[in-house]
């Protein structure tokens, strides 16, 4: 199935054992509790609407969306908040859902950010982690899989805001981006 512009990482039922798994664990940890689900945009939204439909806990859905500057292959770690809840998290359990964490710039930023506003946990739950690139001591409650130093697009994951609509997980082709 490996088309022009990427190499199958992962195919559609590899991506729903993984999220499967992703849910089951979340099922388990939240069991009796309320959560405050929270995606960030835009990467997240395909992985988030399969797990979230897989939850089975008590859970409300939120979104925020982040920028960070600098060119991606010199981050310059300042993240922007360009989108921010619509609820109060406060005294709430929440997850935040993230397609990849990669340098953490983003995610730590973020996390920083919920716990000024008093939630009673913040967990992180990415469908990918490139621990190799990270640069802020973060790292995630609940992992898909952790990938090495790899471009990968797909299900929601972007090269320029290009091919989030594969229904596949590939590794982006160097000719491509080079
Ligand atoms: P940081 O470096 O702050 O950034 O952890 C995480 C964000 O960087 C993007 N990113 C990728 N996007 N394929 C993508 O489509 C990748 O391999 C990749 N690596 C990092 C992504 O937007 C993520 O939220
Ligand atoms: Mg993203």
């Amino acid at each position: 199935m490996n088309n022009d512009i990427a190499k199958v990482l992962l195919d559609e039922t590899q991506i729903a054992a993984v999220v499967d798994g992703i849910a089951e664990k979340i099922n388990k940890d939240y069991k009796n509790e309320e959560l405050v689900v929270v995606g960030i945009l835009k990467g997240s939204i395909m992985f988030l609407a399969d797990m979230f439909r897989r939850l089975e806990v008590s859970c409300s859905l939120d979104f925020m969306a982040a920028s960070s500057y600098g060119s991606s292959a010199v981050s310059s770690g300042k993240v922007t908040i360009e989108k921010d809840l619509s609820s109060d998290i406060k005294g709430k359990h929440v997850l935040v859902v993230e397609d990849i964490l990669d340098t953490g710039n983003t995610l730590s930023y973020i996390k920083d950010y919920l716990k000024e506003k008093e939630p009673l946990s913040v967990k992180i739950c990415t469908l990918f982690d490139k621990p190799s690139r990270r640069q802020k001591p973060i790292n995630p409650d609940y992992v898909g899989r952790t990938i090495p130093d790899l471009f990968i697009v797909g299900y929601g994951l972007d090269y320029n805001e290009k091919y989030r609509n594969l229904s596949y997980i590939g590794v982006l082709k160097p000719e491509i981006y080079s």
